[in-house]
């Protein structure tokens, strides 16, 4: 059997499987939602270990293989996706050497897009301290800028992560951090941003009020979605997908309602 494909053919709507440090991996699964509306969708925010942007790699690599086998083992999972660029960065490696027969799909910073959008030739990138720092970007950066002039504005955005999880992206600190790391993108004729963390969309609003001038900011949910679909084949949707959320430690539940469009029950699970 082909390795990228589907393990389990009886099983008609594939459990998907999705994990984060907390919030930012469910604006993926809002994009999985609708291009798969039928799917089983199991989430888990790593909340307990958040944010993982400012942890080293090796952290970050325990707490994703142990949320893989929580997944696997107990949870029987058809498909993984790590919904999280700095997870991606450090552990895609390990999960696929460990479970080399499961699909999983990872999730990169959207330089590629962003070239094709880009008029000015500017492009900001805002990322964790982690994926900015991991040789992942690095290569990514690498194949694909050579090709094209451009100008890259990296940011590693410290305390972002934190101040979305606690509902502070309208407070003054985070519009003066905001502030900070894109003026200069500002004055220097930046017209697309590449959302390289998966928390940043929960922001948009705020990173295009502060950037003052249109912007074009590049998520990646999207493509996550496209890619699974091509692994898992596009499903009928003969009923709504059910989406089940764990947590392993406090999470914001008026904020996963309104990521999510609906209300979730959320099991606290310790890890
Ligand atoms: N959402 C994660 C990402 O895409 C990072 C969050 C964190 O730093 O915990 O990189």
């Amino acid at each position: 059997m082909k390795k990228s494909k589907i393990q389990n053919p009886k099983s008609k709507t594939p459990k998907i499987c999705v994990f984060d440090s907390g919030l930012g991996g469910l604006t993926v699964v809002r994009s999985i939602r609708e291009r798969l509306p039928g799917a089983e969708i199991l989430y888990l925010a790593d909340t307990a270990h958040a944010p993982y942007g400012e942890k080293t790699h090796d952290e970050i690599r325990r707490y994703s293989l142990e949320i893989a086998r929580f997944f696997v083992e107990e949870q029987k999972a058809d498909a993984l996706v790590v919904a999280c660029n700095t997870a991606t960065s450090a552990a895609i490696a390990a999960l696929r050497e460990h479970y080399p027969d499961l699909p999983i799909v990872g999730t990169e910073p959207g330089i590629k897009p962003a070239l094709s959008a880009t008029q000015t030739g500017k492009i900001g990138v805002m990322a964790t301290p982690a994926t900015l720092a991991g040789e992942k970007y690095q290569a990514l950066v690498d194949r694909l800028c050579g090709m094209q002039e451009v100008e890259l504005f990296e940011r590693a955005c410290p305390g972002l992560v934190e101040r979305i999880e606690a509902g502070e992206i309208d407070a003054p600190e985070t519009r003066a951090m905001l502030e900070g790391w894109l003026s200069p993108m500002r004055s220097a004729g930046v017209d697309t941003i590449v959302l390289g963390c998966t928390h940043y969309p929960i922001a948009a609003e705020a990173i295009r009020q502060v950037m003052e001038v249109p912007v074009r900011l590049i998520e990646t949910g999207e493509a996550i979605a496209r890619r699974l679909a091509t692994l898992l084949g596009e499903q009928p949707a003969e009923a709504p997908g059910h989406l089940r959320i764990f947590a392993t430690g406090p999470i914001d539940e008026a904020a996963v309602e309104r990521i999510v469009g609906e209300k979730v029950v959320i099991d606290r699970i310790d890890r």
